[in-house]
């Protein structure tokens, strides 16, 4: 006991000292001095001393300024691949669309006056890409409806150093991306997930703090993450790692969730109704569903009223979920040391009833319930846990060697035939809110398919401008940013889906 207190005090010391050097960062110096952001990524590490190198995208063309009262989006349509668009503070009321490749778009930040994009809440999305090593960093994004920053099938991004407040749905959003970097950012008051890695691969997402959000970080349908040293609190669930039934990519695996703090996550839920993230009980610490080869390491896991971890498969936890092609258990998940106490004061629904059944009023730093096999863990003893007790020990002691997942180059720029438009940008764009035999934000796709059928443009008409038809359903955003063959494409590739 008296080792875990002082292992409590050294992490707030160390807490404190990172909240200190957080202030001490972003408190911006009179001129900007944001060095031109080529060989982006590169960084060392302190433990072992050896370097650790990322060849990133470079940006060595031209550098087109934005002063207040002039357009971002107008700088984007002048801008080639390789500029650097840097936009001076102001506030900006617009959405910016990138559908270029290897475009940097850097707010100056002056005397701590930063360039703020404002949707004022009649605007859909801020930032929007599709191309390719597109960089986003340094804007305060407020009051979208939409999204903050999602990415529609872009690879090689970076995102960091925002900060996104009420920007409706997502935070930041890559959908359907490889290869990307989310560092930095800072996300408050998000009606699903802060930061939303949908359907991605080779992604990490190191030092955010997400709070007042539904979900905090979520990894969904995807492979290869590092989620490290974020600061997830205040939100209904903290980290998650999920299966979303019915979206084309079926997977989620190798995922680590280490050195985060997952503190007093215990917000009521806003999530919209019928939407997933609506069914995560307040008070989840981490949630790991149907994932697979999930890592949870020295993460500081306290006051989640309802359980530190969540382990559970699709049958229990989105039981309207309907996807014969998704596989519904948890696999194989390792949880190695964690710090995890003062969990379950207060638990809620079925997991209150399970726990009542068990004589026990709080719930457990650990619950698992379903499906699964495979899980491992390292100490079993340490924690207060539910469900664990067929649980082997964990196969290994730590993941140090694994420092990164982004790949070591950039993945080549895409080439989109006519073929793939339309499957690229149901992917990229529509499977954020459309699944085929699921509800997320808006109507199955099998659904749109029966409605539609042989009638492409009348789903072009639809996105192109929508309009508000069910009650239950909020309105859908109109895509009309996009290009008519993209929409065509769409709207022929969702009558042609067969699942
Ligand atoms: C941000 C979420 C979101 C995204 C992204 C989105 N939709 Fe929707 N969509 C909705 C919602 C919500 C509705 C239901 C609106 C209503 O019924 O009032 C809807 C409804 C529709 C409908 C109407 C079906 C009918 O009843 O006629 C079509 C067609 C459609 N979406 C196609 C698309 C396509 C194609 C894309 C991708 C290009 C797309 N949507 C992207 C949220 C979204």
């Amino acid at each position: 006991m008296k080792s875990n207190i002082f292992k409590i005090i050294g992490a707030l010391v160390l807490l404190a000292i990172g909240v200190v050097l957080g202030k001490f960062v972003f408190k911006a110096p009179k001129e900007s001095t944001t060095p031109m952001p080529s060989g982006l990524g590169y960084r060392t590490t302190g433990t072992t001393g050896d370097t650790l190198e990322i060849h990133s995208v470079s940006y060595d063309g031209q550098i087109i300024e934005v002063r207040q009262g002039g357009s971002i989006q107008e700088a984007v349509e002048s801008a080639h691949s390789g500029d650097l668009i840097r936009v001076f503070p102001g506030t900006y009321s617009e959405n910016v669309f990138i559908d270029k490749n290897n475009i940097a778009l850097q707010g100056v930040v002056i005397d701590g006056q930063w360039p703020t994009l404002d949707g004022k809440k009649e605007i859909n999305d801020a930032i929007l890409y599709s191309g390719d090593g597109i960089l986003v960093e340094n804007f305060k994004i407020i009051n979208y409806k939409g999204n903050g920053i999602m990415g529609q099938a872009g690879n090689n991004f970076v995102i960091r150093n925002n900060w996104i407040i009420d920007t409706g749905v997502y935070g930041i959003f890559p959908q359907y991306g490889k290869n990307g970097l989310i560092e930095h950012n800072v996300c408050s008051k998000i009606a699903d997930a802060a930061i939303y890695v949908g359907m991605c691969d080779n992604v990490d997402v190191l030092h955010n703090e997400v709070f007042d959000n539904v979900a905090g970080i979520e990894i969904e349908n995807s492979r290869h993450c590092l989620v490290e040293n974020n600061y997830a609190h205040n939100n209904t669930g903290g980290l998650l790692a999920f299966v979303t039934p019915g979206l084309p990519i079926k997977t989620a695996f190798d995922i680590i969730l280490r050195n985060n703090f997952v503190v007093n996550n215990n917000h009521e839920n806003f999530g919209a109704p019928g939407s997933t993230v609506a069914g995560i009980p307040a008070g989840t610490g981490i949630l790991i569903m149907a994932a697979d080869d999930v890592i949870v390491e020295n993460n500081i896991i306290t006051g989640n009223d309802n359980t530190g971890i969540t382990i559970v498969d699709l049958a229990t936890g989105d039981p309207k979920a309907n996807d014969p092609n998704s596989e519904g258990n948890p696999d194989r998940v390792i949880i190695l040391d964690n710090m995890m106490y003062n969990n379950g004061e207060n638990p809620t629904g079925e997991i209150k009833a399970i726990m009542l059944t068990q004589m026990d009023s709080k719930g457990p730093d650990i619950f698992a319930y379903g499906g699964g096999t495979g899980s491992t863990i390292r100490d079993k003893n340490r924690y207060r846990t539910f469900g664990i007790d067929d649980w082997g020990q964990a196969p290994i002691t730590d993941t140090r060697d694994v420092r990164t997942y982004r790949l070591p180059e950039p993945v080549p720029i895409k080439e989109v035939t006519p073929e793939e438009l339309g499957e690229l940008t149901y992917y990229g764009v529509c499977a954020g809110c459309h699944a085929w035999g699921t509800r997320l934000i808006g109507p199955r796709t099998n659904i749109i398919q029966a409605i539609h059928k042989g009638n492409p443009q009348g789903i072009v008409d639809y996105i192109t401008n929508p309009k508000n038809l069910r009650e239950d359903f909020p309105e859908m955003p109109p895509q009309d940013y996009l290009s008519e063959e993209a929409k065509m494409a769409v709207a022929e590739y969702i009558l042609a889906m067969k699942e």
